[in-house]
């Protein structure tokens, strides 16, 4: 969509614009043609061109004057009105203004209006703020906002896009580590390992050897198989006993909870293809008090 800015589709409208100035102009001219001295306001040469009915009678005159007028008026208003305000291609117009500045001008007076009841919270550590019912109320505002279209209405997740109301957390719970995943994002790498694990064989012996970690049961041979390998790749990001690593956002594959999905599929095509989930920051567009809100109220979620 972008190249609708371009230098042809502004051309392609400044001549459509004009085009359909000067073609009504023409227009109205056209009509007026025929008008003599005597056709002016009411008095109009009755030209009959058909009789029917014995009495009803079609007559060709020019327009009256005042509509006539009324045309040229709308016409000079619109072509006013063009040089005032955008409209024309890209162009801007005299009074330079632009749906954009109206829209960053009702933001500000916003920012100035609301921004200091967020910022009151910045003085108070997040626990602070997650007992305090107002500052939830915010938070659960703005979470519905700007976090519910990834996380869910309820933050209670959909596979690919972390539960927030439980007690386990990729990149940490803390107060701390939760602000900084929503100031700075997060992006998790979790590696293909299919080729690394000498193929399908590889992958299906540490999936086995993964689903024993919550407890499931599974071919203890493949098993055994598949935690010599896990202890040679997997254990810098998610422990030597599979309780994840924060710092990287290694996953805790002991909990049975389950980003993907813990079905035997999910958990294969996981270590098979690897896995980008991706946290976008959110601090440059919300701003630091809003984003401390936030966090107060995700962390209250699972801290109450
Ligand atoms: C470089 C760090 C790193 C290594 C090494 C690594 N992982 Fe991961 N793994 C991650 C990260 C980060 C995630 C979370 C991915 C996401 O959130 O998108 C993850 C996710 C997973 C998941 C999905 C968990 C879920 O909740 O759905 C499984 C299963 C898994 N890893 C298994 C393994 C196995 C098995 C190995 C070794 C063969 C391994 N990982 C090696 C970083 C790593
Ligand atoms: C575009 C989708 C998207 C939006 C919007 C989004 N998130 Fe996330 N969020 C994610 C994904 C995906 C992850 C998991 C990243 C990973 O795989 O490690 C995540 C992770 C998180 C985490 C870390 C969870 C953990 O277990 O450590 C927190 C906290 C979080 N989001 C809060 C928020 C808040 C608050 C907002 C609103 C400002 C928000 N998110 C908006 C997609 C989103």
């Amino acid at each position: 969509m972008g190249s609708f800015n371009d230098a042809f589709w502004n051309l392609f409208i400044v001549v459509c614009t004009l085009g359909g100035i000067l073609w009504l102009y023409l227009l109205t001219i056209a009509s007026m043609r025929g008008r003599g001295p005597g056709a002016a306001g009411g008095g109009a040469a009755e030209v009959p061109r058909h009789v029917w009915d014995e009495d009803l009678t079609e007559l060709d005159n020019p327009l009256p004057r005042w509509w006539v007028i009324l045309f040229f008026a709308t016409l000079a208003f619109g072509v006013v009105y063009l040089m005032l305000y955008p409209g024309f291609g890209t162009n801007s117009m005299i009074l330079g203004w632009t749906q954009k500045a109206e829209y960053e001008a009702e933001m500000a007076r916003a920012e100035a209006r609301y921004g200091p009841l967020y910022e009151a919270y910045l003085e108070l550590p997040v626990e602070r703020v997650a007992e305090d019912p107002k500052a939830l109320r915010m938070g659960e505002r703005l979470f519905a906002s700007y976090c519910a279209v990834c996380h869910g209405a309820d933050a209670g997740g959909v596979p690919g896009f972390p539960n927030l109301r439980d007690t386990v957390w990729q990149w940490g719970g803390s107060p701390e580590a939760i602000r900084t995943s929503i100031l700075a994002g997060r992006d998790a790498a979790m590696p293909p390992w299919r080729e690394p694990l000498g193929g399908d064989a590889g992958v299906d012996e540490v999936t086995a050897y993964v689903l024993s970690l919550s407890g499931r049961s599974v071919d203890a041979a493949k098993a055994a198989a598949g935690r010599e390998k896990y202890d040679a790749l997997c254990v810098a990001c998610h422990a030597p006993d599979g309780t994840g690593n924060p710092a990287l956002g290694g996953s805790d594959l002991t909990d049975d909870v389950w980003l993907y999905g813990g079905s035997e599929a999910a958990v294969r095509k996981s270590i098979a293809d690897g896995r980008e989930g991706r946290m976008p920051a959110h601090g440059d567009f919300l701003g630091e008090a809003r984003v401390h809100v936030l966090a107060a109220w995700v962390y209250s979620l699972s801290n109450r």
